[in-house]
């Protein structure tokens, strides 16, 4: 794509050039900050010349890039073919009802963040839930409540033991 001004001919990037510019800086923000925080979009947003708006347009496309700092715990819930057909939608709108967030989002004490994401690997244990990077598969509402239960009083035994 190219540009006219002032009679000099200026060469702008395309969007698959773009993306490939901005997918890299944005996976070492994520990967020193844990997220991506919106003075960060702002940064690169004039480091690049390209606009707030599609920097998040990039990073909103892509699932694996967070916008939100991470929670304590990090509840993944996969939408992969097999785990949609076996409920998943069911499992997030249970963490959704319990929790009060929605995916993408943090809950506001920070103890928990939740993410839907495609196929974990764990098809044949499908529907499944990644919880702190442990995969739980065969999912069921009542499982899923119970092991949220579990972390729950997991971590209130624990803040006791360090009053
Ligand atoms: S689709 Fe969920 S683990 Fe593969």
């Amino acid at each position: 794509m190219t540009d006219i001004r002032d009679g000099e001919i200026m060469s702008q990037p395309t969007a698959a050039e773009l993306q490939h510019q901005i997918i890299p800086m944005l996976q070492e923000i994520q990967e020193q900050l844990g997220y991506i925080p919106k003075e960060a979009v702002d940064w690169l947003s004039n480091q690049l010349r390209v606009s707030s708006q599609e920097i998040f347009g990039v990073a909103t496309f892509y699932n694996h890039f967070r916008l939100n700092p991470p929670g304590r715990h990090e509840i993944r819930v996969c939408l992969g073919t097999a785990c949609h057909v076996g409920g998943g939608e069911k499992l997030l709108d249970t963490i959704r009802e319990k929790l009060g967030i929605e995916s993408g989002k943090t809950t506001d004490d920070g103890q928990y963040s939740l993410e839907r994401v495609a196929c974990v690997g764990a098809c044949a244990r499908s529907p499944a839930v990644v919880l702190d990077d442990e995969v739980h598969g065969r999912m069921t509402q009542r499982s899923l409540k119970r092991l949220l239960d579990k972390v729950e009083r997991e971590d209130k035994k624990q803040s006791k033991m360090m009053e």
